[in-house]
């Protein structure tokens, strides 16, 4: 069934203290019972987020993972050692990944499905860069980004897929898509899944919209019937302000 959910991309912010010191403060706020509510601290302290979090309702997601077993590959982390720690789901396909680390799509193609077959739950993020949608091809590139990284997989893969569309320039930048202009994209999102897969499965996969969502504007957008949460970076390191997006859904 499709979800709302809420989740924290920390990036590489916070040090070990600042990490407990903020789940700390996130598990002493009121959070509507009704979002699925995930935290993405960095890898060297998700062994100590999931301990923080046992027995509470906030998961927790890793930042990225290599797509091998295990093996030489000096400075990366396997699907089966976040598993290990507890971790439940992954981020993959972040656009600073990609810019930044030269992850491209048949690459994350091989992330996800390493993730799946460990039992990770993926939340993969695309989206276009502000040039791409100056000369209006924001639609082709998302279309391509979804098509080599995930179209190849069966539909039952997609129970545990979650998608976040993630506007380059709006990364960070606090220029946010618009309510509008987030459902738009997230129909077109819909659509693509259905004539892949089917309705049934359209309906049932979270679209998440991440870019600058802040307390102030997240009820409009997590208001579009498309639009089933949001992934957060800067507004995250807040535990007040992370609430109160979580709690968007109810206003
Ligand atoms: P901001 O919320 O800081 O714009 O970051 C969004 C993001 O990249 C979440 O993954």
């Amino acid at each position: 069934m499709k979800k709302h959910i809420v989740a924290g991309n920390w990036k590489m912010n916070k040090t070990a203290t600042e990490t407990d010191a903020l789940i700390e403060e996130l598990l002493e706020q009121d959070l509507d019972p009704n979002v699925e509510v995930i935290i993405a601290p960095t890898s060297i302290h998700l062994s100590q987020a999931t301990q923080a979090t046992n027995g509470s309702r906030i998961s927790v997601a890793a930042q990225n993972m290599h797509q091998a077993e295990s093996g030489a590959f000096t400075g990366e982390i396997s699907a089966s050692m976040l598993l290990g720690v507890g971790v439940q789901h992954v981020i993959l396909g972040h656009s600073e990944r990609r810019a930044y680390f030269g992850e491209n799509d048949s690459l994350l193609a091989e992330k996800v499905q390493a993730a799946l077959k460990n039992n990770l739950e993926v939340i993969f993020c695309f989206g276009e860069e502000l040039s791409d949608r100056q000369q209006n091809k924001h639609f082709d590139l998302v279309e391509s980004q979804l098509r080599n990284a995930l179209f190849d997989l069966p539909a039952e893969s997609w129970e545990h897929i979650v998608l976040a569309y993630e506007p380059v320039w709006a990364i960070g930048t606090g220029e946010t898509a618009s309510p509008e202009q987030a459902q738009e994209m997230h129909a077109f999102i819909r659509q693509l899944l259905v004539d892949q897969y089917g309705n049934d499965c359209a309906q049932s996969v979270s679209i998440l919209y991440g870019g600058s969502v802040k307390p102030a504007n997240a009820a409009e957008i997590f208001a579009k019937p498309d639009v089933d949460g949001g992934l957060i970076g800067g507004a995250s390191l807040n535990a007040t302000d992370f609430a109160a997006i979580v709690n968007g859904f109810k206003s």
